[in-house]
């Protein structure tokens, strides 16, 4: 029961709609494109995601420090980055309606390789194909296009009062670096994390969440002796595996895509792009670079403040260099939606069903009392969904509809339990869990819960 990718994404972003995760941001005003928000189940999902990376790489380890810096900085933090210069996507105007595209999108949505060319090289490559907007009009010269929001902070419009809302996380972590070496003077190689709103004014934002102005990102800068360069990126690979696996995506769809040299960002030395198998297609989940020392020297020099490390007991002093491990939030939760997304049939009936790992769903167990117009059902019922509310907390009350309704309300929004409290429930202190996944039922006592 494959659905084509289109359909799929079409079935997953009308589900997500209609079941409360995800809606067009300012729907209400006709929207605002390239901006999504969380509904109740939605934000439920991306808590537990972003909880989850806190614990894997944070909490549970000794070498990891977190921080969470203002979303406003300095505008001095983006020219010594590289951001006001370089931070540019490719753009190209349809000459008659003057519409705005991204050049290498519609370089490869017309069959012909983007990757690495230069402006000029785009510009000869539509000209010579014949490349035309999507609405069938020819296309201007390709120029760059800044890509960070700009801003005023206090009351005065001038120069020195630009900011930009942050484009990544990862300059609010190097901006701390020596704040924390300060205060805890960690061995090295070790990490701080943050996770925080990143913004982007993205020229063609695409594919439902996958391409937005406004994201989270999760961003991890792990400071390390150069000397171990390859062998500690080597072990971030091994972790980032380890998150996807935590996500529950079938490692047979996330693939490791070296990033050749032309398509690096200015600061990498090393990238992998981790690319996920999406409905729309592979693309990049999440992004693992070695920064070398690019950002502290930068800050070095820039600020004018030392940014060298002193291995403790010796007089060895040097910039640390950078590994980093970089996450999307908003592709996170495609991926493990595209990954949950399944269609079956039960009893001869078709059914939509989130396959969700149990410690992501936003809704573990929910409670029903078979009839709802039966006031010691659902007195026993209440007193069920007290008991897990308290233990598990992702708990809902479901007494809408037939029960057969209530299932599959609960599979669609990847619910792996459901609890219903029956009559003989009253005799036997024993209730019906349904799996999600097998729709199998067992009968437990309620102490066993
Ligand atoms: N600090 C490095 C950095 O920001 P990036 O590859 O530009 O690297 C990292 O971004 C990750 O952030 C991407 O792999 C993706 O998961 C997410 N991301 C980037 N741009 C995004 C956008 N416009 N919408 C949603 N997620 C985005």
């Amino acid at each position: 029961m494959d659905k084509n990718k289109n359909e799929k994404m079409e079935a997953i972003v009308s589900l997500a709609k209609r079941r409360g995760f995800i809606y067009q941001g300012s729907e209400v005003y006709g929207g605002l494109s390239g901006t999504w928000d969380f509904g109740p189940l939605g934000v439920s999902l991306k808590r537990n995601i972003m909880n989850l990376w806190w614990k894997m790489f944070v909490q549970d380890r000794e070498d990891m420090y977190g921080v969470d810096a203002a979303i406003l900085m300095n505008q001095k933090v983006w020219k010594a980055s590289g951001h006001v210069d370089t931070f540019t996507d490719p753009l190209v105007e349809d000459l008659e309606t003057k519409q705005r595209f991204r050049a290498d999108h519609l370089i490869k949505d017309a069959g012909y390789q983007a990757d690495g060319l230069s402006l000029e090289e785009m510009t000869t490559l539509i000209r010579d194909n014949g490349i035309k907007s999507p609405n069938g009009n020819p296309l201007s010269e390709v120029r760059t296009f800044n890509m960070m929001f700009k801003t005023h902070v206090g009351p005065v419009d001038d120069e020195s009062s630009i900011s930009y809302l942050r484009p990544e996380t990862a300059q609010g972590i190097f901006t701390n670096y020596k704040n924390v070496l300060d205060s805890f003077y960690p061995d090295l190689p070790f990490g701080l994390a943050q996770q925080g709103k990143a913004f982007r004014n993205e020229i063609s934002p695409r594919d439902f969440i996958f391409r937005s102005r406004e994201f989270e990102q999760m961003e991890i800068e792990y400071f390390i002796d150069p000397a171990n360069w390859e062998s500690e990126f080597t072990k971030w690979v091994g972790l980032v595996h380890d998150w996807t696996d935590a996500l529950g995506l079938p490692a047979e769809n996330v693939h490791e895509l070296e990033v050749a040299d032309a398509d690096r960002a200015h600061y990498s030395k090393r990238t992998i792009d981790f690319e996920f198998d999406f409905p729309i297609g592979r693309e990049e989940l999440l992004g693992l670079a070695y920064r070398t020392d690019f950002d502290l020297s930068n800050i070095q020099r820039e600020a004018g403040k030392n940014m060298e490390y002193t291995v403790k007991g010796t007089n060895t002093k040097f910039i640390p260099h950078v590994i980093e491990p970089s996450f999307g939030v908003e592709r996170a939760i495609m991926a493990v939606l595209s990954a949950a997304y399944t269609e079956d049939e039960v009893n001869g009936e078709k059914r939509v069903y989130l396959r969700l790992p149990e410690h992501l769903a936003p809704v573990k167990y929910a409670i029903s009392p078979l009839l709802k117009n039966k006031p010691e059902l659902v007195a026993k019922a209440r007193e069920v969904y007290d008991i897990l509310k308290k233990k598990h907390g992702d708990v809902m009350w479901d007494d809408n509809g037939n029960i057969g309704k209530r299932y599959r309300r609960q599979d669609e929004i990847g619910t792996p339990f459901c609890v219903v409290v029956d009559f003989e429930t009253l005799d036997d202190n024993a209730v019906t869990i349904r799996d999600r996944d097998t729709t199998e039922q067992k009968r437990v006592n309620i102490s066993d819960l």
